[in-house]
């Protein structure tokens, strides 16, 4: 039975008893067989599967696109199900980013082309939202889709220069 978490203290509570290696499956939710096989992948490597749906506002270019980014909850915590994942963690904006949260992740050279000339500021709201995400969740190993090439490797570079033991 999957355990749907809300907070990092629930979530910190869960992952202290955790079989380990944990690998971790960060998502926006609206999830399909990409995140599907990235599911998969991480039960096929790991004793405990996380995955996290969160739609992040700081990397939204537009109010109006994060607002209307599609969501359904229930159907993704069914999906995650379906695959076997242990845990989802679903927070709130709070618990994510705690009143006064005033830090932003920069990289840069590989994340200055291609998307990145073309949504200013949008790898900055990702690689601060996955340095977030690998700290709460302190997995061994994260899945992230090869079709946004780019992103893979902006997340690399940051988890590499910040030495966060996530292995991408
Ligand atoms: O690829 C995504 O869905 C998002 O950019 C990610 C990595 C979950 C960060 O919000």
């Amino acid at each position: 039975m999957i355990r749907v978490l809300r907070t990092r203290a629930e979530l910190r509570a869960a992952l202290a008893e955790a079989e380990r290696p944990v690998g971790l499956v960060p998502t926006m939710g609206w999830l399909h067989e990409g995140h599907r096989s990235l599911m998969r992948r991480a039960r096929a490597e790991n004793a405990t599967t996380v995955a996290t749906i969160f739609v992040n506002p700081r990397q939204f270019n537009e109010a109006a696109d994060f607002r209307g980014y599609p969501r359904d909850e229930e159907r993704d915590i069914g999906i995650c199900e379906a695959e076997g994942m242990d845990i989802v963690w679903i927070p709130e904006t709070d618990e994510v980013y705690p009143p006064g949260f005033d830090t932003s992740v920069r990289v840069g050279a590989v994340a200055e082309p291609l998307e990145g000339a073309a949504r200013p500021g949008h790898f900055d709201g990702v690689a601060t939202v996955v340095a977030v995400l690998f700290a709460a969740v302190g997995a061994e190993h994260a899945y992230f889709g090869q079709k946004d090439a780019q992103q893979v490797m902006v997340i690399r570079r940051m988890a590499l220069d910040l030495a966060l033991p996530t292995e991408v």
